[in-house]
Parts: structure tokens; C-alpha cells; sequence
């Protein structure tokens, strides 16, 4: 099913991986530590966020989910969220070309409200041209997990489907139809979820590395899903 993405140079039988998640931190750090301005991150990141997603398919793993700009990242100057904004349209129209022909499809999960109306058209485009196919990348935009699970229950009161049990709220959140992740990469050096992906991550596995997000290879990516595939997973078990 997914060997159309599945790489030759595999040389270890891949961990049963069905949804890996990354928090994509360090971009500013890793501007700064060059003397540059804070902003000047977000590009090199942004490369390394098409690398590392190509690099995840390739291993035949079906879903992928990207921090891209929280709820909370408004609190930025307005020069850094421009670039921000700039390089996800950018990333958008490249994407059109790139996965025309891939069986890949694109969601925007996060608010849709606050971002600029041209940015949200071009999001529903890209959605809704590759909508249904094998592989997904969740793309996490002015996105918060409290806000992901608020909107859901909102939605479920106005539904007349409350109270509900936790099937009907899994089903009512951004990344309803996808299994939860299993693993959680953060890069940056950080230890904390800053509002990613709350609920869906009752049971990933976190992995935190100091390697700054620019700077984060296919590589160290690789050493992470061999040590996933070591750990044991109890579920509450035993
Ligand atoms: C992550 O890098 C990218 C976004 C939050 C958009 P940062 O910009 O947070 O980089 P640091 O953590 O300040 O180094
Ligand atoms: C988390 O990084 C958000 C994204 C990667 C988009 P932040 O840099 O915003 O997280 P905090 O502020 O250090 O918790
Ligand atoms: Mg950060």
C-alpha cells in the first residue's frame, strides 16, 4: 500500500510507525547563533520540513503531522509572523506542483479564523485537490490542542451530540480519520508540549533532541524510529 514511498536504501525493517508528529522548534536560535535576525530561521526550517516530511513517506509511514505556528505564536513581532506566513504560501504553491501526481493529501488543522482570507483560499485549494489519498500531512497552523478540543465540543453541543463519549470527540477534532500519533519529535532543546496535539498524544512516545529544527537531518530521524521501535509500549498493561 505504501511502497510507492517507501525508500531503497531502507536497510532495517521499519518500526511499525502509523503517525509521527514533530515540533518544529529552534528556527530563531538557530538565527541568532549566525548573528542573524530571529526571523531569518524560518527559511532553512522550512526546507528542512519538506526534507524530513519526504524522508517520513519515504520510510512508508502513512501520516504525518507538522508544528508549523500555534495559537499562541501571535504573541510574535509582526516581522517574524509576515515570514511565517510568507513561507507557508510559498510552501503552499510549491506543493500544488510538487504533490500533483503524489498520493499524498494535505490538511490544515488549527483555526482557519485570523489568518488572511488569500492564505486560507489557497489552503482549501490545496485541501480539497488532494483530498482522499493514502498518505496524509497534517500541517498545525495557528493551531492549539485546548483550542482544537474547545471548537470540538462546541461543535458537538451545537450538534445536539452531547454528552458523548470519547470515540464521538476523537471523530470531532482537525485530525478526525487518522490514527494518534506514536511518536512526538521535538527538536530545540525544550521539554514540553507547548499545546501540540493534547489529546491525540495520551499515549505517543516524546523524543526530545537538542539539534535546533534547521539543523535536524533524516539521519538523527533515523536513530529516533530505531530507538521507537526498541521501546515498550504498555498501553496501561503490563
Ligand atoms: C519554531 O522555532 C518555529 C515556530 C514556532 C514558528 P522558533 O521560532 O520557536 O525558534 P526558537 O525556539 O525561538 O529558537
Ligand atoms: C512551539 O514552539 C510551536 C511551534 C513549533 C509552531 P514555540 O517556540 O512557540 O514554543 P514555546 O513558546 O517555547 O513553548
Ligand atoms: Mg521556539
Amino acid at each position: 500500500m505504501f511502497g510507492l514511498f517507501r525508500s531503497k536504501k531502507v536497510e532495517t525493517a521499519p518500526p511499525a510507525v502509523s503517525h509521527i508528529a514533530f515540533i518544529m522548534d529552534g528556527n530563531g536560535r538557530w538565527a541568532k547563533r549566525r548573528g542573524l535576525p530571529r526571523e531569518a530561521g524560518h527559511r532553512p526550517g522550512a526546507r528542512t520540513f519538506q526534507r524530513i516530511v519526504e524522508h517520513c513517506l519515504a520510510r512508508g509511514i502513512p501520516t504525518v503531522t507538522v508544528y508549523a505556528f500555534s495559537t499562541e505564536n501571535w504573541r510574535r513581532p509582526q516581522r517574524e509572523i509576515d515570514e511565517i506566513m510568507e513561507l507557508l504560501e510559498k510552501y503552499i504553491d510549491d506543493t500544488f506542483t510538487r504533490y500533483a501526481d503524489r498520493d499524498v493529501e494535505i490538511v490544515f488543522i488549527g483555526r482557519r479564523d485570523g489568518l488572511s482570507p488569500a492564505l486560507v483560499e489557497k489552503m482549501e485549494k490545496l485541501e480539497a485537490g488532494s483530498r482522499g489519498r493514502t498518505s496524509r500531512v497534517n500541517i498545525a497552523l495557528n493551531y492549539g490542542g485546548r483550542d482544537e478540543i474547545v471548537r470540538a465540543v462546541n461543535r458537538l453541543s451545537e450538534e445536539g451530540k452531547l454528552p458523548c463519549d470519547e470515540a464521538t470527540l476523537s471523530a470531532a477534532l482537525d485530525t478526525a480519520g487518522r490514527p494518534d500519533p506514536d511518536l512526538v519529535i521535538r527538536t530545540g532543546g525544550d521539554f514540553r508540549t507547548s499545546n501540540f496535539l493534547l489529546w491525540e498524544s495520551a499515549y505517543a512516545e516524546y523524543f526530545f533532541t537538542d539539534t535546533l529544527w534547521p539543523d535536524f537531518t533524516e539521519r538523527e530521524l533515523d536513530r529516533i524510529l530505531s530507538d521507537f521501535a526498541r521501546r515498550h509500549r504498555r498501553f496501561g498493561g503490563v
